[in-house]
């Protein structure tokens, strides 16, 4: 059979970074393109099976219309955050249900007592003392799970940040579907980089052994949970080849971030700029933020800074690093001189600003777990990234030097990156930076995680096993 490709150039050139597998298909579901074109495709299935779906969700197209049905969502965090404090899995929580709540669902939130709970439509709050570990008090969660539940419609889907939900609750749920963000597995890379830079004289943990077991527990317990979603390609692999969970179970998910903050716009990276008395005269701004922790890699490009303010008077008074957020590095910034600002914590809307005031994001993070949203939010704004060689970001979000540049968690190849950068200079990181927008609204806005999980819990959701349409993709 041949179908016409209503194919797109402009789509070319983005699906060149990934297999010929994924080509296919993409070739196969985009339209809405110009040039006509004829391509045989026995080989390609007609409708395909979503919950099989080897690649991110993210590189499918989902209609933007209203929701064929409206959805009742239980969904389980931790803790509720305000936005300047949240961390990754917080922020994936909020930035996903404020949008799942906006397109009709109603959403049921059951977290920990939080101080400011915003009042949005369609989102219900059943907060919880925590215990003495931090974690939801499963038993309170569950009672009012059941209450909940059982007074008027009943709960079509079950979704859970982490051990929101603890396996021990959530084994007999078929209509559950846990996020993780951040699993053992991927956690020992980070223990192995951070005991590849011990300082000799602190002495060594036994965390790097205590690791594996915990594997081995996570592999124990991940079965009971129904469904499971990946936030980068590389976990979805773990979670299907070392945690051997079956692949109608395993999804990836990329994360997304708000698209309508996270944009391209000038002036405000100009009142960003003026604000906080950046000069114009400087030919390179990099930008890093986050909390200002170790895990984060601050020593590290502190070290590489100190040594290349100190090699380069020319790179020193050429460039300026912005450093937004806080944490014990903050103070310590302040002996690299004037080339270095430290911000403090930045409001959501400032930290656009910020993205706009830079020529390139620097995230030298040491944690392999997760999947940082920063990197994300300044491919949104069209900035190139210079980030740490970690599997989910080289899989998911770095995957060309046409998006940034990459570099081995030392000080060595952190400086090599920098001087890298630093020669390239603007225009080659405008042209990377554009690359990286386009990237990014393919893949990684909040629209496009939305009707991922929307697509997902309407798929799970539904109880008729033989002809369930929703986790049919068709053209
Ligand atoms: C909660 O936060 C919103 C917006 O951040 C603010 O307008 C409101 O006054 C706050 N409410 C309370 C009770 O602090
Ligand atoms: C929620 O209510 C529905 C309908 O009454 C019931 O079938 C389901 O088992 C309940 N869920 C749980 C976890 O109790
Ligand atoms: C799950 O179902 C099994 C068998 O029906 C039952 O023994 C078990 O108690 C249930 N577990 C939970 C957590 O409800
Ligand atoms: C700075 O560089 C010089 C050589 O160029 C070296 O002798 C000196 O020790 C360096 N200082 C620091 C603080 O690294």
């Amino acid at each position: 059979m041949a179908l016409s490709l209503r194919c797109c150039c402009c789509t070319i050139l983005f699906l060149s970074s990934f297999s010929s597998f994924i080509f296919l298909y993409w070739s196969y579901f985009s339209v809405g393109c110009r040039a006509g074109m004829q391509i045989a495709v026995d080989e390609v299935k007609q409708e395909l099976n979503l919950l099989t779906f080897p690649a991110a969700w993210n590189l499918l197209l989902f209609p933007n219309e209203e929701p064929p049905r409206f959805l009742k969502i239980a969904l389980f965090v931790k803790k509720w955050p305000q936005w300047h404090r949240a961390g990754g899995l917080e922020r994936h929580a909020l930035t996903l249900h404020h949008a799942l709540a906006k397109r009709g669902h109603e959403l049921h939130v059951f977290t920990s007592s939080s101080t400011n709970l915003s009042s949005i439509k369609n989102l219900y709050f059943h907060l919880s003392k925590p215990t003495a570990a931090g974690y939801l008090d499963q038993a309170i969660v569950w009672e009012q799970f059941i209450v909940e539940n059982s007074t008027g419609r009943h709960f079509d889907v079950i979704h859970s940040e982490s051990v929101g939900l603890m396996h021990t609750r959530s084994r007999n749920l078929t209509n559950l579907a846990v996020s993780w963000h951040g699993i053992a597995y991927e956690s020992i890379h980070s223990d192995i980089i951070q005991e590849l830079l011990r300082d000799p004289q602190v002495a060594q943990t036994s965390i790097l052994s205590e690791r594996v077991s915990k594997v081995v527990e996570e592999i124990k317990f991940f079965p009971r949970y129904a469904h499971h979603v990946a936030t980068s390609d590389h976990v979805g692999d773990i979670l299907k080849r070392i945690y051997m969970l079956p692949e109608e179970r395993v999804h990836i998910i990329l994360n997304g971030v708000d698209e309508e903050i996270f944009k391209p716009e000038a002036s405000k990276g100009e009142e960003f700029k003026s604000k906080f008395g950046i000069q114009e005269s400087k030919s390179l701004i990099l930008g890093m933020a986050g909390r200002l922790v170790k895990d984060k890699g601050h020593p590290l490009i502190f070290e590489a800074l100190r040594q290349i303010f100190n090699e380069s008077s020319t790179f020193r008074d050429s460039v300026i690093v912005l450093v937004a957020g806080d944490g014990p590095w903050g103070a310590r910034y302040k002996d690299l001189g004037s080339s270095l600002h430290v911000l403090g914590p930045l409001e959501h809307a400032e930290l656009a600003g910020f993205y706009n005031a830079i020529d390139v994001f620097v995230n030298p993070t040491l944690r392999a777990q997760g999947l940082d949203h920063t990197l994300l939010e300044a491919m949104l704004v069209g900035k190139p990234l210079m980030a740490t060689k970690l599997a989910s970001i080289t899989g998911s979000v770095i995957v060309s030097k046409d998006i940034g540049y990459t570099f081995s968690p030392s000080v060595e190849a952190l400086k090599k990156a920098l001087y890298e950068v630093w020669k390239d200079g603007r225009g080659v990181l405008e042209q990377k930076g554009r690359s990286a927008r386009k990237r990014a609204l393919q893949l990684f806005t909040a629209t496009k995680m939305a009707a991922a999980y929307e697509r997902l819990f309407l798929c799970i959701a539904e109880k008729r096993e033989d002809s369930n349409p929703y986790c049919t993709y068709k053209t």
